[in-house]
């Protein structure tokens, strides 16, 4: 059997436990060499490593496991990297949430200013990243996680449009099958869903069973009528459950397809201000939830030297579904997956370059998107005007223009006032000093 060097960028993440976890679960599928995790900050990375080190040794002995801040090491001969980067970490999340709060438009980490905050501070570490891979291992596969994915996506597709290797995706569309398939009491593999929008920006438009029987009207049916939880309601903070209750709203108002959780930030705007705290985000919740519980169980299971019964994972789905991509891609195995590509005629009546996120074939040679076809006016409209702030956005980076940026969010539909528009650029640039090119 065929093993793999497999980097991990990102090694202090949150989610590298449960991404470890998922590795080991399928060593007789997609076999390891050398695990090597890779990060800029020592401190997080010595704890997350810690962990990766007594459950490999417990469970995966014939792994070579790394931890280092060092490219060369980590780089030198990957075959697979999973990429899942913060720049700025949680501290600049909570900024990217609140400033845009004080001023009357939503703070979210993906949506809206919150996002084109977090955006321009991901292009230049992602391209960086790319780069150095690329010194290394023209070759290898990026797999990339980093948010916003949609900005990013669309960053990496404008500097190295020939580079085929790179993946980006998210893993709300697999989130929202499994609380699909729990509602259906179906099971997850069982269902092909088909899927068309941007990143974070889409819809459901069919979910298939085996039989090939549609189950997206009794799905629909079913969430208008009792509302929608998600698969791992009793894991979540509060602020998820709010998050997907809306999707029952969404459904009311809008009632041809099933939309992303995302949408709602778009959608009712207004409501979403009104109903988010300025003073507690998600970024603080984050902070005191999974970032305390994740480091405290890796320090146990360091101290204990056995991670037998660790509690290291909130959401399995997110690992599972690296691993099981890297797995489909690297045996050949066609599975479906909603990735991120460029359009090219996928949905006809788009920008022929705009990154979308549709039902892809995932084989050795990359994602096989389906045919989307002419979507309606409102669909159109809706990520028509997305598209235009997303590729404003990456402008306003690679130019460094503070034009394009103050287009980029009044273009946005969570602002639409160029004057709040301005005061919140502002702001942002001011908090992003450290991080952002010159906006001029
Ligand atoms: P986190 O802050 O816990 O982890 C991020 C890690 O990246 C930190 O340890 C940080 O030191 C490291 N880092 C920052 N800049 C780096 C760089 N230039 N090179 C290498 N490492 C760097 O954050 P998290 O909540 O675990 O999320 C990690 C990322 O995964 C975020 O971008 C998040 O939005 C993303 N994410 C995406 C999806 C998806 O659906 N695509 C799902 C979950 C999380
Ligand atoms: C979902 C999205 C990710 C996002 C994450 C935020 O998984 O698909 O893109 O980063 O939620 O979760 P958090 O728990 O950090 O708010
Ligand atoms: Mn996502």
């Amino acid at each position: 059997m065929k093993s793999y060097n497999v980097t991990i960028v990102g090694g202090g993440s949150t989610w590298t436990p449960g991404l470890l976890k998922a590795l080991v679960s399928y060593k007789d599928k997609f076999r390891l060499k050398k695990l090597v995790l890779f990060d800029i900050n020592e401190e997080r990375q010595n704890v997350i490593g810690g962990f990766a080190k007594v459950l490999f040794r417990e469970y995966y002995p014939e792994t070579e496991v790394v931890i280092t801040t060092d490219k060369e090491t980590a780089y030198q001969d990957v075959d697979y990297v999973f990429c899942q980067m913060r720049t700025g970490g949680y501290e600049m999340r909570e900024k990217d949430e609140k400033i845009p709060l004080n001023n009357g438009v939503i703070g979210q980490e993906t949506c809206g200013a919150g996002g084109f905050a977090y955006g321009i501070r991901s292009i230049r570490d992602m391209i960086e990243m790319v780069e150095d891979i690329r010194r290394y291992k023209p070759d290898a596969w990026i797999l990339n996680y980093t948010n916003p994915a949609a900005i990013v996506a669309y960053a990496l597709q404008k500097r190295f449009p020939d580079d085929k290797k790179i993946l980006n995706i998210c893993d709300q569309p697999i989130n929202l099958l499994y609380s699909y398939a729990k509602i259906l009491g179906v099971k997850y593999e069982d269902l092909e869903p088909y899927y068309f929008g941007l990143n974070h920006f889409g819809w459901f438009k069919n979910i298939y069973d085996k039989g090939g029987k549609d189950l997206l009207p009794e799905l629909k049916k079913i969430i208008t009528e009792k509302g929608f939880l998600p698969a791992d309601a009793e894991q979540r903070d509060k602020s998820w459950l709010d998050t997907y209750s809306l999707v029952q709203d969404m459904l009311v108002d809008f009632t041809e397809f099933l939309p992303n959780t995302y949408l709602q930030y778009y959608i009712y705007p207004q409501y979403k201000l009104t109903h988010l705290n300025k003073d507690y985000t998600r970024a603080n919740e984050v902070m005191n939830g999974r970032e305390k519980n994740v480091f405290a169980e890796c320090r146990r299971v360091m101290e204990t030297g056995t991670a037998k019964g660790a509690d290291v994972v909130k959401n399995d789905a997110h690992g599972e579904m690296i691993v099981a991509i890297a797995d489909s891609i690297a045996n050949n195995l066609k599975k479906y997956y909603i990735v991120i590509v460029e359009n090219n005629g996928i949905i006809p009546n788009l920008p022929d370059d705009a990154m979308v996120e549709v039902t892809s074939l995932l084989g050795i040679n990359g994602p096989e998107p389906f045919h989307v076809g002419e979507i309606g006016t409102f669909y159109k409209g809706l990520i028509e005007n997305q598209y235009a702030y997303e590729r404003l956005t990456v402008e306003a980076y690679f130019e460094g223009s503070y034009e394009k940026a103050l287009q980029a969010l009044t273009l946005n539909r969570t602002i639409t006032d160029a004057k709040k528009a301005r005061k919140v650029l502002d702001e942002l640039i001011e908090a992003n000093k450290n991080y952002w090119p010159a906006l001029k």
